[in-house]
């Protein structure tokens, strides 16, 4: 499973699909809702997935969304045209958003303007959910076609390799984040497993996701703030992938850091961005060739959280990475 360890947008899209390329998973299972844009670049133009995994890449891999996980009928539908036609699954248990769950979740202010949520009606579904008012993916005709058993199935493509993508971040759990300027679910490797329907002692791996600086969307504490003159001389501003907003940054931080390590249990570590603070590191993809400095950086971090660094993003496309998983046992 792969889970973000900051905010959101550390790479984890890109991660998943590095791993559906290199792996060849027989199925990969998207948690989360519509709120959350998990990107993939391909031959420099940009994906932006809200529903279906980011390992449509591997055209032989099934693409599935979690019971846990909420949908948009059209924005599912979109995404099974365009990327997954013929092996995209949703489950029986997903919950649908409808148009009434964004306009009430739009009308809030203290979510629009202090919590800055995306507006995606996501939080207000899953009110009607926990008040067992919300309708299902098996509510609704259009659906038939892809309704399958999603815990069923990781159970029975285990063995051919199944990739659990997880959603937002760690710091934005609704539970374990900087509360309330969290998102409406619980977005640890946990609550990650629980969306999907897979119990601990079934996940080999929990790929747990930094990037190299942190950014963040939204209200909420971002220790290290930059001012943004100085993020963007440093390269460092992105937008949100759904909103389009200009991303809060900081350098990375690596209390934050072990914290997440220490709510995410991971098995190993990816760092995304590497390119960003290295610029030498770009589109690099074996060890020695990244800068010194880098590499000094990587093992700090590998101190640090004690936990095996392998997979260092240096670039776009889902094949500029470094993937140390053999050399440190983790393949
Ligand atoms: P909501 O979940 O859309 O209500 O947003 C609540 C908070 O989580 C806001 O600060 C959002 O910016 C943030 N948030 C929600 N989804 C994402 C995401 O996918 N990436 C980054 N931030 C997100
Ligand atoms: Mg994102």
């Amino acid at each position: 499973m792969v889970v973000d360890g900051f905010f959101g947008d550390t790479g984890k899209g890109k991660v998943a699909a590095y791993l559906a390329l290199a792996d060849k998973p027989a199925l990969c299972v998207r948690t989360g809702a519509p709120n959350a844009g998990h990107t993939v670049t391909l031959e420099g133009q940009q994906h932006v997935l809200r529903t279906l995994p980011t390992c449509f890449v591997n055209p032989g891999t099934k693409l599935a969304v979690a019971p846990g996980a909420l949908i948009k009928i059209d924005v599912f539908l979109s995404e099974v045209e365009r990327y997954g036609r013929g092996r995209s699954y949703v489950d029986f248990n997903t919950g649908v958003v409808e148009d009434i769950h964004v306009e009430r979740e739009r009308s809030d202010e203290f979510l629009m303007k202090v919590v800055g949520s995306t507006g995606q009606g996501v939080g207000a579904a899953m009110v009607d959910r926990v008040l067992r008012r919300l309708r299902l993916a098996r509510d609704f005709e259009v659906l038939k076609p892809f309704l399958a058993d999603v815990p069923a199935m990781i159970m029975e493509n285990k063995r051919n390799g199944v990739v659990i993508e997880g959603t937002q971040g760690t710091f934005l759990s609704l539970y374990h984040g900087t509360y309330p300027y969290v998102t409406s679910r619980d977005v640890t490797a946990s609550g990650i497993l629980s969306e999907a329907g897979v119990g601990p002692k079934a996940v080999d791996e929990v790929v747990l996701v930094f990037k190299a600086f942190v950014t963040r969307v939204g209200g909420g504490p971002l220790p290290g703030e930059l001012p943004p003159e100085e993020a963007e001389r440093r390269g460092w501003v992105e937008r949100g992938a759904v909103t389009g907003r200009p991303r809060r940054a900081a350098p990375f931080n690596m209390e934050l850091a072990k914290r997440a390590v220490l709510l995410n249990t991971p098995t190993q570590i990816a760092i995304t961005k590497i390119d960003a603070v290295f610029k030498e590191a770009a589109g690099k993809t074996r060890w020695e060739d990244l800068p010194p400095e880098a590499r000094r950086w990587v093992e700090e971090v590998e101190e640090e959280m004690k936990v095996p660094v392998t997979l260092l993003g240096t670039g776009p496309e889902p094949h500029h990475m470094v993937d140390l998983r053999r050399e440190k046992g983790r393949a």
